[in-house]
């Protein structure tokens, strides 16, 4: 399974780079056409709310990939669909250098929700002691995050998310493999969990429906805050 999968991205590798990377666009009037995004994403593409991807500084090659997938229904999205049906290949192409040109924000450290202990009540050594209970727990949680970025899990057929998604979670652009660094977690657990359920599967070859399948529900948040701390 796990040399399946990299044939396939070598494979993948080899035809994107020669289809997708000789689109140019035009950033400055993508940045007016892309004014209808911005109450979700952003002014620049560095959304403001979990529930909406960041887009700055992601590959142009990936995003026109995704715009046009929302376009012609390979991604279910309700809230894209209309919106991308309405663009042009040209707009599509010009938005997507736009939001590439833009820098991402890094995000704050993520607060895990843990049993919700009751701090009513509690004197201050007992505060003091939950705060450091969640403080390792949410620790312990980043540290399996990156292990599973890394390493992936042999066991459970996982492939090592750094093959594509690259050491500093840069994706790879000729491949239109997305950057993910720095995304809002909410939207990493949304997705990967979209791909765990069949409900997201407009990628090649399903690479990510197989590697999500073997992910547990503590895997999935795990790697995600990992990622959205990464920059
Ligand atoms: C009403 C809110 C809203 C507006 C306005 C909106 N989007 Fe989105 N967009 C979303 C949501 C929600 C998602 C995540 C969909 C999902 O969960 O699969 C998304 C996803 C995307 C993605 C995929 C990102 C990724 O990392 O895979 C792209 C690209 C995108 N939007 C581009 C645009 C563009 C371009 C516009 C303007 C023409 C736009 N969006 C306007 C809500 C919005
Ligand atoms: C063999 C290559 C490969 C490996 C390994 C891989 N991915 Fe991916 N990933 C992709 C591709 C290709 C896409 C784009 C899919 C598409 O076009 O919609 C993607 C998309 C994603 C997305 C959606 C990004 C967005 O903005 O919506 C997330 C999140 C993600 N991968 C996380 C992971 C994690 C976590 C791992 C490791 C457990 C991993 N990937 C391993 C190739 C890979």
């Amino acid at each position: 399974m796990i040399k399946r999968i990299l044939t396939v991205s070598i494979s993948l590798l080899l035809t994107a780079t020669s289809t997708l990377a000789s689109a140019e666009g035009n950033a400055s009037l993508g940045k007016s056409q892309a004014e209808s995004c911005a109450g979700c994403h952003g002014a620049d593409g560095n959304s403001p709310s979990g529930m909406f991807p960041k887009l700055a500084e992601q590959h142009a090659s990936y995003l026109v990939k995704q715009l046009n997938d929302f376009k012609q229904g390979r991604r279910n999205a309700p809230m894209m669909a209309p919106l991308a049906m309405g663009l042009s290949d040209e707009q599509i192409q010009n938005i997507a250098d736009f939001y590439e040109s833009n820098k991402i924000k890094p995000n704050r450290p993520p607060v895990v929700a843990i049993d919700d202990d009751d701090e009513d009540g509690m004197d201050e050594a007992a505060k003091k002691a939950a705060a450091e209970k969640k403080q390792a727990e949410r620790d312990e949680l980043l540290a399996m995050g990156g292990g599973l970025y890394r390493n992936g899990d042999l066991e459970a057929e996982v492939s090592a998310c750094i093959a594509c998604h690259g050491p500093y979670g840069e994706g790879n652009k000729p491949a239109a493999f997305p950057a993910l660094r720095a995304q809002h977690a909410d939207y990493l657990i949304k997705t990967l969990t979209d791909f765990k359920q069949g409900k997201r599967q407009n990628n090649p070859e399903n690479i990510m429906r197989m590697i999500a399948d073997g992910m547990s529900d503590e895997q999935i948040k795990a790697v995600s805050y990992y990622i959205s701390m990464m920059k």
